[in-house]
Formats: C-alpha cells, sequence, structure tokens
C-alpha cells in the first residue's frame, strides 16, 4: 500500500505506540474498541430492528434527558439529521431559504447535500471569521425558514459566542420569524464556555443535533432532539434518505461508553486546554486562536511548510514515541502553517514545562530553509 492511506496508516501506528501525546487520543484497536462497547452493554439488551428498541432506544432516552428535550432520534449521519431538520424547518415556515455562517460545515463539507438533495437555499451571514452578531442575522437581505447556528464553528477556530450573544442571535433569527437550529455536533464541551448547562441551550432553540462519535469518542452516528412532532416527523424523513438502518446498535453502543467515560472528563479537557494554548502561544513564530480557547480544540500556527512539519511530527513519534501535533497544513500565507490542536486524556499528563520541551524535540526536527 503506497499514498495517503499509507501514510495515515503509519501515522496511526506511530501515535499508538506513543508514551507522550500533546494533540489528540491514541488510537485504539478494534478489539479494544469492543471490549469497551462490552463493558457499556447494558444487561440483557436485544439489537435494534430497523432503528426501534435495544440500546438505540436507551441512546435516544438518555440523549433526550442529558439536552433535557422532548424527543430524540438518532441517525447515521449529522450530514443527514440536520438536513432533515433543515426541511422541517422550510415545510413549517414556508421558506425554502436557511441563513448559515460561510464556514458552518453544511456549506464546506456536505457536497451542497443541503441545496442538491434537500432543494434548500443558503443565505449566507457575513464572510467574518467569527459567530454571526444579532444585527447581522437582523439584517439579511432574504427571508429564511430556519437560522442555524454552529456550536462551535470548527472551521474559524472552535468559536463560541458568549451566553448573551447567542440568546441575542436566536431572538434575531426568531424576530424574522424563523426556526432556530443548532448544529452541536461538538456542542458536549460547549457548556463550559455558555456557562450553561446542555438543557438551557436546548430549551433556547428548536431542534439540535449532537454528534456521538467526535468529543465522545464513538464509532459514527448523531442524535437529533425536539419535540415530539420534529421527532415524528425525523423518523419519516431518516426512512426517505435511506437512514433507518436495520441494526444501529454498533454505534449507540459505543456511543453509550463515550457518555459514561468521555463526557465527564470533557471539562477537564477545556480547563488544561488553556493551559497548552497559553504553553504553546510562547514558541517562537507560534500563534494560537482563540486564545484562551473556547473548547479543548483550538487553531496552532507555525512558520514552517506544512510538509515540513507533519515529518517532523512522525519522526519524533517513531523515534522518541512522543506524539507533538500532527495533520498540519499550508496556509495562503507562504511558509506558514495549520494545524488544529484537541486537547484530551493523555495530554493532561503534560505540565507546561512537558509540553515545552515536547515543542522544542519536535521544532529540533524541522528542517531551517
Ligand atoms: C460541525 C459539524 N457539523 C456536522 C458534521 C457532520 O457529521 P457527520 O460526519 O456525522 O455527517 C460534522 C462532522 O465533521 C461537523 O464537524
Amino acid at each position: 500500500m503506497s499514498g495517503p492511506q499509507a501514510d495515515r496508516l503509519r501515522r496511526l501506528a506511530a501515535l499508538r505506540g506513543c508514551d507522550v501525546v500533546l494533540s489528540g487520543a491514541r488510537p485504539s484497536t478494534v478489539g479494544e474498541r469492543l471490549d469497551a462497547m462490552r463493558a457499556a452493554l447494558p444487561e440483557d439488551t436485544l439489537p435494534d430492528m430497523y432503528g426501534e428498541g435495544g440500546v438505540v432506544e436507551h441512546v435516544e432516552h438518555r440523549i433526550a434527558e442529558l439536552l433535557g428535550a422532548d424527543a430524540a432520534v438518532l441517525f447515521p449521519t449529522g450530514t443527514m439529521a440536520q438536513q432533515v431538520a433543515l426541511r422541517h424547518g422550510a415545510e413549517l415556515t414556508g421558506r425554502d431559504a436557511v441563513a448559515l455562517h460561510p464556514l458552518s460545515h453544511p456549506l464546506l463539507h456536505e457536497r451542497d447535500a443541503y441545496a442538491v438533495l434537500t432543494g434548500l437555499r443558503a443565505v449566507r451571514t457575513p464572510d467574518a471569521g467569527r459567530f454571526p452578531t444579532a444585527e447581522e442575522v437582523a439584517d439579511l437581505a432574504e427571508p429564511f425558514g430556519t437560522l442555524l447556528l454552529e456550536l462551535p464553528l470548527r472551521d474559524a477556530g472552535f468559536l463560541l459566542p458568549t451566553w448573551d450573544e447567542l440568546v441575542a442571535v436566536v431572538d434575531a433569527g426568531r424576530a424574522r420569524g424563523a426556526r432556530v437550529h443548532v448544529d452541536g455536533a461538538r456542542l458536549w464541551e460547549s457548556t463550559v464556555h455558555l456557562g450553561r448547562p446542555a438543557p438551557t441551550v436546548t430549551a433556547l432553540v428548536d431542534s439540535v443535533y449532537v454528534s456521538l462519535y467526535k468529543s465522545l469518542g464513538g464509532v459514527s452516528g448523531a442524535v437529533l432532539v425536539g419535540d415530539g412532532e420534529l421527532a415524528a416527523y425525523a423518523r419519516a424523513w431518516r426512512h426517505r434518505y435511506g437512514g433507518t438502518v436495520f441494526q444501529q446498535w454498533p454505534a449507540a453502543l459505543a456511543a453509550l461508553h463515550g457518555l459514561d467515560h468521555e463526557l465527564p472528563r470533557l471539562p477537564g479537557y477545556v480547563a488544561h486546554a488553556r493551559l497548552v494554548a497559553e504553553t504553546l502561544a510562547t514558541v517562537p513564530g507560534a500563534r494560537v486562536f482563540p486564545a484562551p480557547p473556547h473548547t479543548h480544540q483550538f487553531r496552532f500556527w507555525l512558520p514552517y511548510p506544512a510538509d515540513a512539519l507533519n515529518d517532523a511530527a512522525l519522526a519524533l513519534a517513531e523515534e522518541e514515541k512522543a506524539w507533538f501535533v500532527g495533520q498540519w497544513r499550508d496556509t495562503d500565507v507562504p511558509g506558514l502553517a495549520l494545524a488544529e490542536v484537541t486537547v484530551a486524556d493523555p495530554a493532561l499528563e503534560l505540565d507546561a514545562d512537558q509540553i515545552t520541551d515536547l515543542a522544542h524535540r519536535f521544532l529540533r526536527r524541522v528542517p531551517i530553509s
């Protein structure tokens, strides 16, 4: 095997073998994943059938309760779940336009599924690298059926509004006669910065989607929450979109493990991310954003080409069993590369001195051009 797939496997093997990991989590084998899922299994659980019963229903109830929602529906992907939520908003309001940020996931990473498959139209909030303001939403030139708010806005640096800004932007959407949907793929860790528990966020809006595999570390899947009417609609359209999979218990079981083991740790990751970001900001030529981070993830720039940084990360891992930061990409500024840092369980072991030492060992491996 050669090419990107071989590079990825080499990187995963190197990361798995590391004694020290700053960004990300050590990858598990499938066997280890199965052991963890077995440990999460409620007793006497039968498989679900087309998403009904079993551990799927168990996860739906658990997430409805955690988010303080009336009802929850499990989907194979967030891409599908959000199209259903947006379609629902269009049908209820009679408006096929959706207001969303130019850096939001449906506009950047879903091959225009919202338009091509779901027949919706985007009304973009201003192209600023920050969360939209209430004034910007109030001033949008066209009517829209749903305002989609991505919390946090990943491609702007995992950015969150303050609670008051969020309330104001939701109010502005409602004042335009729109429903409000939260892309909460990473809502789990957002409650720290927002200073409000998840049910308070859910209560503010009409629907929320959460991911089962990002910060929860599951296999795949998404849950859409809202009222009973939305849930019934979601089950009907999930079927039409081909998402009523015969059995979804593996995704549900992995999510249960994540809810038991990762969810309680996320506030600790968010707290430690502040120290990691503060320390990385002292590396010569480095920048971090946002400072301090709003969640346990943030952006990190270094003044070198991405290839040189990726090679250095791999060499450090393979030769010194230490993982710094990976998946660098070049930016529009020549010689300046960007990576996303994720502070998870292994980084908790590292204090500021150890992070600085790791950064220096990493940089010693980057050739000066
Ligand atoms: C903010 C956000 N929304 C939606 C999605 C879509 O999730 P899925 O991969 O389950 O389709 C992602 C996935 O990366 C995401 O980051």
